[in-house]
């Protein structure tokens, strides 16, 4: 190929939030945690050009679905589909721009694409068939794999843990390492048996994922997380469950006798048949998907929480490794947990049953703005570390953030423009332009060549943060230029100031496009343009002179203002 054409090809990517087990509607922590950053990078690579495919969907297998459906006294499919569409309709609502939102029971291609991956490692042979002691609760005559069976951390001592993975030290659990397990189902304590299943030795892998780790794109702490986790040693792990909810285990093998997939096999496996479905429904074969799987022309990013780390960064590359006709993942996108501040100052971890999370349902049905929400988990994403998510200052950032340094300043510069020069962009006289013009302009530019830098590396918080910088410097600007005084006397001065600002605002509007879509759609209108023809570049390279200039509609009204006496 030509370098010319090399030069024009689109970039290729495809990103993936975690899929959200279908026995919940999402609350402020996974929205912020994985499906907010991700929509932020995927708003921007459209706006920058690339080819994007943005997949995610309902993760229906497995222990958690189960549970719910026992409480609630329905099947697992019913508890599935109902949850399923709760997500759609909560992530719709907060603008998570996906292209598809499928479930792992209910996608056409899924059971056969996992069943595939699965017969195809096993072919190559890196499973081993093991009896091994799995939890057991006699009074139910049931086995209890992952969630079935709680105790204490036989690592971090922390009580009330699933018999899959520590919530609070992250490591795996098993029979050897959760103490004084109990049976989910009956109450009672759980007893130890043996069990026939299907274990892939994530040792033998230990090279591959090392290699990944060294060039994937990940945050520094989950490298590091990783690396210690490699450091002392990978184990086998079952692949496969003795349950009744799941995808079988595809093998003519008498043991593999309702047996199914564990539910960590097929859930990622989930990433790829969704993709192909998507490519169904654009009226394409399945395998048009190869586009972004099998080829090193893509890239593959996936944004998940912390505790989802081990599962993506170890586990599944380990999978792919295996079943080698997929790539590996270009960069797992990891974000930690947020913390609840209570009424009262205390701050404690987010959970359903203690009443804490704030659940994306209430937020949107109380007529939270979507962007507010967006705006404020983004300005406290847990890149880094866990940070605590505060109402208060949720209300105190949208007054003083958006409402005034930004929203005031795009409708007091559009409505003063259309008051003093009319409906358009006012062309300007060279001869004005002063050195305050010139470094406003500037300003644009580095704004915009930091943010892009900071949206490529997955930093979302320091590329918001910056974009608001500049939209304080505009403010700062627009009091030193005073264009209410200078059109008494300078008219065409007024007009280079109007001009660079208004060149600035329209640039806050594309940049703020990924963060803040609804608001920043009403500045970029206000402009005359048209969401689907606004390109990254436009930030700074759009000609307004001219453009047709409307007043947008408030962008946003003060939260918690108090009617005024009269
Ligand atoms: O933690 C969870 O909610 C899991 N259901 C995430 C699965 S992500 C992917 F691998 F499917
Ligand atoms: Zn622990």
């Amino acid at each position: 190929m030509s370098a010319a054409a090399t030069a024009s090809k689109k970039r290729k990517v495809l990103v993936t939030a975690a899929l959200p087990y279908s026995n919940n509607r999402p609350h402020v922590g996974h929205l912020g945690g994985a499906y907010i950053p991700a929509d932020i990078y995927v708003r921007y690579l459209r706006l920058a050009g690339a080819d994007v495919r943005f997949v995610c969907g309902s993760d229906d297998h497995g222990v958690a679905i189960m549970i719910t459906a026992e409480k609630e006294g329905k099947t697992p499919a019913e508890v599935a589909n109902y949850y399923r569409a709760k997500q759609a309709e909560d992530f719709a609502g907060m603008g998570i721009s996906f292209d598809i939102y499928s479930g792992t029971s209910v996608c056409p291609l899924h059971a056969a694409q996992s069943q595939r991956f699965f017969r195809h490692i096993h072919d190559k042979g890196y499973f081993e068939k093991q009896s091994s002691r799995q939890f057991y609760d006699e009074a139910r005559a049931a086995f209890l794999p992952d969630r079935y069976v709680k105790g204490e951390c036989g690592f971090c001592g922390t009580p009330d843990q699933n018999g899959d993975q520590c919530e609070n030290c992250g490591k795996m659990l098993d029979v050897d390492s959760l103490k004084n397990a109990r049976s989910v189902l009956s109450g009672e304590p759980a007893v130890v048996k043996d069990t026939v299943h299907w274990f892939l030795d994530l040792s033998r892998f230990g090279t591959e994922v090392e290699r990944w780790l060294e060039t994937a794109k990940v945050r520094e702490q989950t490298k590091a997380y990783v690396s210690g986790l490699l450091s002392t040693g990978l184990v086998k792990r079952a692949m496969t469950r003795d349950l009744s909810w799941g995808i079988p285990v595809p093998l003519q093998d008498p043991d593999a006798t309702g047996k199914v997939l564990y539910v960590w096999f097929d859930a990622p496996i989930g990433y790829i048949s969704f993709s192909q479905e998507l490519c169904q429904r654009a009226g394409q074969s399945a395998s048009a998907a190869d586009a972004w799987w099998r080829s090193d022309d893509a890239e593959v990013y996936h944004f998940i929480g912390e505790d989802n780390t081990v599962f993506h960064c170890i586990i599944w590359i380990a999978m792919l490794a295996a079943e080698g006709s997929t790539r590996l993942p270009n960069g797992v996108i990891v974000n930690h947990f947020f913390n609840m501040q209570l009424p009262g100052g205390a701050v404690e971890k987010i959970s359903k049953s203690r009443g804490t999370a704030v659940w994306i349902g209430d937020y949107l049905e109380a007529g939270g703005d979507p962007d507010t929400l967006r705006y404020y988990l983004t300005s406290i994403a847990s890149e880094k570390s866990r940070s605590v998510f505060k109402p208060d200052d949720l209300e105190h950032r949208h007054n003083g953030e958006l409402a005034d340094t930004l929203g005031n300043l795009v409708n007091r510069i559009t409505s003063f423009t259309i008051k003093h020069c009319g409906p358009n962009v006012p062309e300007i006289d060279a001869d004005k332009i002063t050195d305050l013009d010139r470094a406003l302009e500037a300003g644009l530019r580095s704004t915009f060549d930091d943010v892009t830098r900071e949206l490529e590396g997955h930093s979302f918080k320091a590329a918001l943060e910056r974009v608001m910088q500049f939209a304080r410097e505009c403010n700062k600007y627009v009091d030193e230029k005073a264009p209410w005084s200078s059109r008494k006397t300078d008219m065409e001065a007024t007009k280079v100031t109007l001009n660079y600002v208004l060149h600035a605002i329209h640039g806050l509007g594309v940049m703020l496009l990924p963060f803040i879509p609804g608001a920043a759609s009403k500045i970029v209108g206000a402009f005359g343009r048209d969401l689907p023809s606004v390109q990254w570049l436009d930030a700074v390279e759009a000609r307004l002179v001219g453009a047709p200039l409307s007043q947008p509609p408030i962008l946003f009204q003060k939260l918690g203002a108090q009617p005024t006496q009269k």
